[in-house]
């Protein structure tokens, strides 16, 4: 996939609401080592690093654009580096992933991964989109289909994320003892509902970008936003309900045990 930190950052502030949330359920420890799965440009990370008081950060990610980025934010005790979050393997107390597990398939083998990296009281903390059925998503699915055939990759909410209470599930079998899981609505006002093209364009329609050459991926933008708004009705400003599930766990601490 080919990112774009700029596009993304089109609408920081929406985006870093769920961000924020998702920190807000993590419990204070003393000076925590932290990995950000998935971290995109690093500015967030180094955030959560400072508020953690972390005494260490890791921020893997595998889009060369979005490292490039975060490189500038590295410090002492606060690294970049390459990876693949669906087989990492590290050791931490905290692993937070935000908007970006999604784009994995198999949550069970992933996060019982994850889990297996975190020591007694380790926390776990996610964030995943749950919109797959706006036609923000099933449009782009249907034309990846029409345009792509067998190429076509997965839309990877559709694909990948589990309801909010198989998460739930989860946890618990992970050996969780706490946890937190929720399904919350971020609603954005767009100026008009062709906007939600430039939301998606950040996210979710990379997908096509490696896939198709610049002048098609430009087609094929055009005529997904010629059936959003056929699909949505032309409304300025428009209303877009993003759906998005929180979940955070935390394993028993030894030092908990009377
Ligand atoms: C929507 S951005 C979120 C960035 C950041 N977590 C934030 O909250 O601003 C998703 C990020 O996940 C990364 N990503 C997607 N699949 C990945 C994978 N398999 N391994 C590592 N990073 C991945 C992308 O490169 C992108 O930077």
């Amino acid at each position: 996939m080919i990112w774009s930190p700029a596009q993304y950052n089109r609408f920081a502030a929406e985006r870093e609401q769920p961000f924020w949330d998702l920190a807000g359920l993590l419990e204070a420890t003393v000076a925590p080592e932290v990995v950000d799965l998935g971290c995109g440009d690093g500015r967030l990370t180094a955030a959560l690093a400072g508020r953690l008081g972390a005494s260490s950060t890791v921020g893997i990610d595998s889009s060369a654009e979005m490292l490039a980025q975060a490189e500038v934010h590295s410090r002492s005790g606060l690294v970049f580096q390459s990876g693949d979050l669906a087989t990492w393997a590290g050791r931490a107390d905290v692993v937070f992933a935000n908007a970006a597990l999604h784009w994995v398939p198999d949550h069970p083998a992933v996060l019982t991964r994850w889990r297996d990296g975190l020591g007694p009281g380790g926390q776990l903390a996610v964030q995943v989109p749950a919109n797959a059925e706006h036609p923000s998503h099933v449009i782009s699915a249907e034309l990846g289909e029409e345009w792509l055939g067998a190429d076509n990759p997965p839309e990877p909410v559709a694909a990948n994320v589990l309801t909010p209470e198989a998460y739930a599930g989860l946890l618990d079998e992970l050996g969780f003892v706490r946890q937190h899981v929720r399904l919350q609505v971020y609603g954005h006002r767009l100026g008009s509902s062709a906007e939600v093209v430039e939301w998606v364009k950040g996210t979710s329609l990379t997908r096509f970008r490696a896939l198709l050459d610049p002048e098609a991926f430009d087609r094929f933008v055009d005529e997904y936003r010629r059936r959003l708004v056929a699909r949505l009705g032309d409304r300025r400003p428009y209303f877009y309900p993003f759906k998005r599930i929180l979940l955070w766990g935390r394993l028993e601490d030894r030092g908990d045990v009377a």
